[in-house]
């Protein structure tokens, strides 16, 4: 069950061309494609004819012919060609997917279409924000998007798997904030008087210990901004230190996997592009090892008796906001539906 009128990440800009690709939404397959002059498509990858794949026939021009009997659908989903045929029953259509392109992203609205409102679009802006140097990169995890919702959300474990990179003993002592607010989740914590974590220390140099922030925010169904700051120890002096946001979008693509979507855009040694390399590659390890955590956590889970849950400690306070924040608009959805 996923929320549907909400917007998702369906691809980076980058990944769609002139080739049909098939993929996986929210458990359903679709088959994307960019139309001539550039315009995205998402269409459902069943042919209305015999339910063969779309994705496996051809482009022709704007149009997806289906190479199992032939029949052409245009970027609507309205079939223009039955071989053989000259009426075309009006059933004979795929429903399309709006889609809007924003901040690198194309992003896809799986629920009622009439809903589909493109100001409701989550704020990826540090993307392509002027004076902020942004990376940005996909890949799957074997596991439900849920359970990388929560990770991010408990960012203590970063001391415990990320040892190499953003985690440091000093994060697990430190408590966090957290609260509802508008419709999101946030959860702070504020580490004082600290070392620098190795890729902190590796990207700036903060002359000793530092004061090193963490601001979570949440929204639904898989929104996760991370602003992380980090400054010489009680200067607040943000010109002399780190800042970053990671943005992370989670589009569910099966129930036990999931698209990871993500982009870095910092705002220090904006021009360094040997940095850029250096971070990127470092946040690619980094999600390395969340994807293995995450791959046997959800394998247990799948294989424990149904309905057995964990235990909550108080490191979880953002994770159940965010949980209970999902339940009630899952409600609400199916009462409209
Ligand atoms: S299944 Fe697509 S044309 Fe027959
Ligand atoms: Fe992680």
């Amino acid at each position: 069950m996923y929320l549907r009128n909400h917007w998702y990440v369906v691809a980076r800009t980058e990944e769609l061309g002139r080739e049909l690709m098939q993929r996986y939404l929210l458990n359903e397959p679709y088959v994307m494609y960019r139309t001539e002059d550039g315009r995205p498509v998402a269409l459902p990858d069943r042919c209305p004819h015999r339910r063969y794949a779309l994705s496996a026939g051809s482009l022709i021009g704007d149009n997806v012919r289906c190479d199992y009997h032939g029949l052409a659908f245009d970027p609507d989903g309205v079939c223009v060609d039955i071989p053989g045929q000259e009426k075309i029953p009006a059933q004979m259509c795929a429903k399309p997917v709006p889609l809007v392109e924003k901040h690198n992203m194309v992003w896809g609205w799986m629920g009622e279409p009439e809903k589909a409102d493109p100001a409701r679009i989550p704020d990826f802006h540090w993307m392509d924000k002027p004076g902020w140097t942004c990376s940005d990169d996909s890949r799957g995890f074997d596991c439900h998007y849920q359970l990388v919702v929560d990770n991010l959300l408990d960012l203590t474990h970063e001391t415990y798997v990320h040892t190499k990179t953003i985690g440091q003993a000093e994060l697990v002592e430190a408590p966090i904030e957290a609260r509802r607010e508008n419709g999101a989740v946030l959860v702070d914590r504020i580490v004082r008087d600290c070392a620098a974590p190795p890729l902190f220390s590796k990207v700036v140099d903060f002359g000793g210990n530092i004061d090193r922030y963490q601001f979570v925010r949440f929204e639904p169904p898989c929104y996760i901004w991370i602003d992380a700051r980090a400054v010489p120890t009680g200067t607040n002096d943000f010109d002399k230190g780190l800042q970053w946001v990671v943005m992370n979008a989670l589009t569910p693509e099966t129930d036990d996997t999931m698209h990871y979507f993500w982009g870095l855009s910092r705002h220090f040694a904006q021009d360094d592009e040997d940095m850029t390399r250096d971070i990127h590659e470092a946040l690619i390890r980094t999600f390395e090892e969340d994807s293995g955590v995450l791959k046997i956590q959800h394998e247990l889970i799948q294989s424990d008796a149904p309905g057995a849950m964990g235990n909550n400690i108080n490191a979880d306070r953002g994770i159940t906001l965010a949980h209970h924040l999902v339940d009630e608009l899952m409600a609400v959805e199916q009462a409209g539906a």
